[in-house]
C-alpha cells in the first residue's frame, strides 16, 4: 500500500499508475469508494506545506492526523501499514508563502533548518505509527523551486535560490540520517531524489521493484 501525504497530485494518482500499481484514492473520496482504499490513501491538497501557507486547506500535520484517524477507525490495520511505503513530498509551497509574505533572504537559512526540522517531526511521527518505509523527496537539487518558478513568475533559475534548495537538501539528509540511526531498521528512512533521478526511473516504465532495485537510478542516503 502506498500512502501519499502532501505528495504533489503529478507524482501521486499519475506516477501510480506509471509503476502499473492502482491509483492512491484521494483521502477527500474514501467514503465513496471504501475498498479502493486497500490500493493506498493520497492525502495530497495542492498548494499545502509543513506549515500553513496561502492555501486554505490542511497542513501535513492535519493531513497526518486523517490517517491516524483512519487508522483508529480500523480502516487501516497494523499489518496494513507495517507493508506500506508512504511518500512525503515537500515541493516548496513554505518557502513560496514566507518570501510572498515579505520573508527576508537573509532569514531563509533559519526558516528553511525549522521548515526541516519540522518535517523530521512529521516523517517520525508516520513511521511510529507503524509505517513500514517512510520515503520523503528532496527538492530539486539543480533549479528552483518548482513553487516558485510557476507562482512568482521567477522566469530562470537563479544561484540564490539554488543555494537555497541545496541547503534544504542537505539538512533533509541529516535529518534523515538521524532518524534511521535512532530507528530499530535503519533503512526505515528513505531520501528520494524526486525530481531527477526518480523521474528518470518513472520514464523507464519501470515496475515497482524496479523502483527499489534500481539503486543507481534512484537516490538513497
Ligand atoms: C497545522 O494546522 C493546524 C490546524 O489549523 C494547526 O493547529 C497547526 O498548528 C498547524 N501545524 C503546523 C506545524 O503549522
Ligand atoms: C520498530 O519501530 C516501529 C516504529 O516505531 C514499530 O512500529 C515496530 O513495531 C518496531 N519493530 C520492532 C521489531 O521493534
Ligand atoms: C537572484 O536572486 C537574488 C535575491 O533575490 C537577487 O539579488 C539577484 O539579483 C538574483 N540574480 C539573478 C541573476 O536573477
Amino acid at each position: 500500500m502506498w500512502i501519499f501525504v502532501n505528495f504533489l497530485f503529478l507524482y501521486g494518482a499519475c506516477e501510480a499508475k506509471y509503476l502499473g500499481l492502482k491509483s492512491p484514492l484521494p483521502y477527500v473520496l474514501r467514503k465513496n469508494a471504501p475498498k479502493l482504499a486497500s490500493y493506498g490513501m493520497n492525502f495530497a491538497y495542492g498548494g499545502t506545506g509543513v506549515f500553513d501557507t496561502l492555501v486554505p486547506a490542511p497542513n501535513m500535520t492535519t493531513q497526518i492526523d486523517f490517517l491516524q484517524n483512519l487508522v483508529k477507525e480500523s480502516v487501516y490495520t497494523k499489518t496494513d501499514l507495517e507493508s506500506s511505503l508512504s511518500l512525503v513530498s515537500v515541493a516548496g509551497n513554505d518557502y513560496f508563502t514566507y518570501l510572498a509574505e515579505g520573508g527576508s533572504n537573509e532569514g531563509l537559512p533559519t526558516f528553511i533548518a525549522r521548515v526541516v526540522k519540522q518535517i523530521a517531526v512529521n516523517l517520525k511521527r508516520i513511521r511510529d505509527m507503524g509505517v513500514g518505509k517512510v520515503a520523503v523527496g528532496a527538492l530539486q537539487p539543480l533549479g528552483c523551486l518548482p513553487g516558485l518558478t510557476a507562482q512568482n513568475s521567477f522566469q530562470h533559475c537563479n544561484g540564490t535560490y539554488n543555494d537555497f534548495v541545496n541547503l534544504h537538501n542537505t539538512l533533509l539528509r541529516q535529518a534523515v540520517a538521524e532518524l534511521n540511526s535512532e530507528s530499530n531498521d535503519s533503512g526505515a528512512f528513505i531520501v528520494l531524489d524526486l525530481y531527477g533521478s526518480f523521474t528518470k526511473v518513472l520514464n523507464h516504465k519501470g515496475g515497482f521493484t524496479d523502483l527499489f532495485s534500481s539503486h543507481s537510478s534512484l537516490a538513497f542516503f
